[in-house]
């Protein structure tokens, strides 16, 4: 690791790094977000297009994150439309990267709201407000009460606004405090302990009884690890598995590249990728796929589950465990309180990361200090937060999931990987990515991202714009009388007078990407950046910042351009590039 300086960022250990990109990656969508795909898209086929997913689209594309990411880390670029630029010298690349910053913003403002529910139910699992609640109805009748700001019949109003901002506001604090002493020491807090949780819960879970129809916990397992052929099929099996590996993995969203932003081109990049990668899926498919998942098989069987699974996104997690968590004979609610500290855990350790490409586009380019980026950014996303809960009964919340957090994913894989790949060229890219690096990727992945995987996303993309994205955007798949945006593909009903919202979730996510661009354009403009130079590299002497237009250290050896630090007469000439101070 570089040794950092006062004004610098980086990773403070490779074992901080690896566990800060874990936490990145494993969020409420290992542990929710899961388990309800897995059990509503049939189970054993969900699990092999699942799987096939990861092999061609995700851990391909975290090696092609990483990569990005530590290069542009290079010219002192933590955010996407920096990192366009270095890599295709056209004045379209900066805009193009305006995705890689309104994604991690849209998905910051819902997923904080959301990590509010987790630990929100903490606290009401330790002190027992839903216990007596045994039912399904009567849990989903719960949440919806907490959900929905307006029906204030299980809580006091003020309620679900405290716990939105006890969630925000150490999310903020982290990311004030910086990279290693915020980030990192998180995630190596963070971390442990969710793992710990995890495997309590799981052997836990494991051992209940049958439940009242008889079902071990077991058949929940089988239900998902017993191959089955008979949904390949389908569309929507694909697209939801294909989509859950891009969500979980936080491919497509531009925050994996600002944390590899803050590696040297000594650090490896090609085993540590693949180390994330694999920690993210075990506590995916290991633990978060035998919590939820088997526990409620053993109370409702497979079919009532997959029933409460398709009820809602979330309904495994707020409305079955803790039914089950009040039929345990013994430490219900300290099990309860373990489960929903886990998702809370796990959600911080990623909501710190939505924030990051935003931070470094203001501090790298504006010259904002960090801690003001960073409360300013809280702030707006407080604002809008609020928002989405104000109105979450419209769908609003779940309109910024589809667009932002789902669609907007593949749409961002399909540009990253056609510009490093592609327009990078694929000797070029693999040989960043090998620079520093412990082991050599398998050469079949040289294949397989240069051609797979944007055949595999063009063909996702497609087949998703043609049978979802469009009905869903002109809201034609939804019954008679019902307006109802994304939420109408998932089979929920909205009153008609609430559709005005949906169409102001749309509009904002317009004029966050209209803001964006200016901001972009603004920078470029102020920095004096020429789109068709390279930027210049970060010399081991900074402090350089960003629009400074002299180099860094005049005693480098000298100025390496992207297009001749590849050069096949310096083919060793990676190793000798000066680190990022
Ligand atoms: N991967 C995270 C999860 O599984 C979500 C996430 C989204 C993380 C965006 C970072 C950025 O919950």
């Amino acid at each position: 690791m570089p040794e950092s300086k006062p004004s610098a960022e980086a990773w403070g250990s490779r074992i901080g790094l690896i566990l800060a990109m874990a936490g990145n990656a494993v969020g409420l969508g290992n542990f929710l977000r899961f388990p309800g795909q897995a059990a509503a898209n049939g189970g054993g086929s969900f699990m092999i297009a699942y799987f096939i997913s990861f092999l061609l689209l995700g851990l391909p594309l975290m090696w092609i994150e990483w990569g990005i990411g530590r290069r542009g880390g290079r010219f002192r670029k933590g955010h996407i439309p920096g990192m366009f630029a270095a890599l295709w010298k056209h004045p379209a690349a900066k805009y193009l990267g305006v995705i890689g910053l309104v994604i991690p913003f849209v998905v910051l403002c819902y997923y904080t709201v959301l990590m509010s529910w987790t630990l929100a139910y903490t606290w009401f699992s330790l002190a027992g407000n839903y216990w007596g609640l045994t039912t399904q109805a009567e849990m989903a009748g719960f949440l919806t009460s907490y959900q929905n700001i307006s029906d204030a019949s299980a809580h006091e109003f003020w309620v679900p606004f405290l716990f939105f901002f006890l969630s925000i506001g150490p999310t903020i604090y982290v990311l004030s405090r910086g990279i290693s002493s915020g980030i990192e020491k998180l995630a190596k807090i963070g971390m442990p302990i969710l793992f710990v949780f995890a495997i309590i819960l799981m052997v836990r879970v494991l051992t209940l009884g049958p439940g009242e129809n008889g079902v071990s916990p077991l058949q929940g397992l089988e239900f998902i690890y017993k191959p089955d052929l008979s949904g390949l099929g389908s569309a929507k099996v694909w697209l939801a598995a294909a989509g859950q590996i891009f969500f979980t993995l936080s491919v497509g969203m531009g925050t994996l590249q600002t944390y590899a932003s803050y590696l040297s081109t000594k650090d490896d990049i090609a085993l540590s990728g693949v180390a994330t990668a694999i920690t993210n899926e075990t506590a995916e498919v290991v633990l978060g796929g035998s919590i939820a998942i088997p526990a409620a098989v053993a109370f409702f069987g497979v079919s009532g589950a997959m029933a409460v699974a398709q009820s809602g996104s979330f309904n495994l997690g707020f409305v079955a465990m803790p039914i089950v968590f009040q039929e345990m004979p013994f430490g219900g609610r300290i099990f309860g309180a373990m489960w929903f500290g886990l998702l809370y855990f796990a959600g911080i350790t990623s909501s710190v990361a939505m924030a990051t490409p935003i931070v470094a586009f203001f501090e790298e380019e504006f010259g904002i200090d960090r801690r003001k980026t960073s409360w300013t950014i809280g702030g707006i996303a407080v604002v809008f937060g609020v928002l989405t809960m104000l109105l979450f009964e419209s769908g609003f919340l779940w309109e910024w999931d589809y667009w932002a957090g789902t669609f907007g994913l593949a749409v961002m894989a399909v540009i990253e990987v056609i510009l490093y790949m592609w327009v990078f060229k694929p000797e070029n890219a693999w040989r960043s990515m090998h620079l520093g690096a412990d082991i050599r990727l398998p050469s079949l992945y040289k294949f397989i991202m240069t051609y797979v995987t944007p055949v595999f996303l063009l063909i996702i993309l497609g087949w998703w714009a043609v049978t979802q994205a469009w009905p869903t955007l002109t809201l034609t798949d939804c019954p008679e009388g019902v307006v109802a945006g994304a939420l109408c593909s998932q089979g929920s009903v909205i009153p008609e007078g609430m559709a005005v919202y949906v169409h102001l979730s749309r509009l904002l996510l317009v004029a966050f990407i209209a803001f964006f661009l200016v901001m972009i354009r603004i920078a470029w403009k102020k920095n004096g950046y020429d789109d068709y130079a390279d930027f210049i590299e970060v010399g081991p002497d900074g402090p350089f910042r960003a629009g400074s237009v002299t180099r860094p250290n005049p005693n480098a050896p000298h100025v390496v351009h992207a297009h001749d630090y590849v050069s096949p007469l310096l083919p060793e000439h990676g190793d000798d590039l000066p680190e990022r101070p």
